[in-house]
């Protein structure tokens, strides 16, 4: 058992990152990646209803020839600036890439609608995120005190980022 464990987890890693867009049959996968990143998850109404909102570009993170999700990025278009409204990648699957994978090409699909401009708000104490940000190019242009309510009860500031498109 644990050798098939074992092969199969070696096989996911060598294998290359796909990003499509998301399917309605994807939502049960993004409602528990978000869950599990997210101190309020959100549940399968709200996914549904902003994967079917023309305004709203839905990316999906695969391993290629695997079918199902291991992260997704929803961005809000609105004429040439869009927002990242959340990005996330499957607990077990962080640190190999993925987040990168998946930002980059998200930002490829909303260059090809034509944006611009994009923003987003983050944790100022999410390390990862921060870093994944600032490999493309992100610069703080905000900062929001005590935005964010922890699972611990506290209350984190949020950096306002911003990327400008070529
Ligand atoms: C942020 C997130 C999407 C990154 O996904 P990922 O698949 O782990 O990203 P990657 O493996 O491509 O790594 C991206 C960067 O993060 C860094 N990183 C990854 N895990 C890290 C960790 N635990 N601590 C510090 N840095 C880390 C990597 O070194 C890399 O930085 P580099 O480009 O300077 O080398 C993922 O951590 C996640 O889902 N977090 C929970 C949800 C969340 O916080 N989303 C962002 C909300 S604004």
């Amino acid at each position: 058992m644990f050798w098939l464990w074992f092969w199969d987890a070696y096989l996911d890693r060598r294998m290359a990152w796909a990003v499509e867009p998301a399917r309605a049959d994807d939502i049960e996968d993004l409602v528990a990646i978000h869950g599990s990143a997210f101190a309020r998850g959100w549940s399968a109404q709200e996914i549904d209803q902003l994967v079917a909102d023309r305004a709203v570009i839905a990316c999906v993170l695969r391993r290629e020839g695997r079918s199902r999700p291991q992260g997704f990025a929803l961005s809000r278009v609105a004429e040439d600036e869009a927002e990242v409204l959340s990005i996330a990648v499957a607990e077990a699957r962080r640190g190999t890439g993925g987040g990168q994978a998946l930002l980059g090409r998200h930002l490829g699909r909303l260059a090809g609608h034509g944006v611009r401009r994009v923003v987003l708000e983050v944790d100022e104490d999410n390390t990862p995120a921060l870093s994944l940000y600032e490999r493309f190019g992100f610069e703080k242009v905000g900062r929001r005190p005590a935005y964010y309510a922890r699972a611990d009860g506290t209350r984190g500031a949020a950096a306002v980022l911003a990327l400008e498109l070529p």
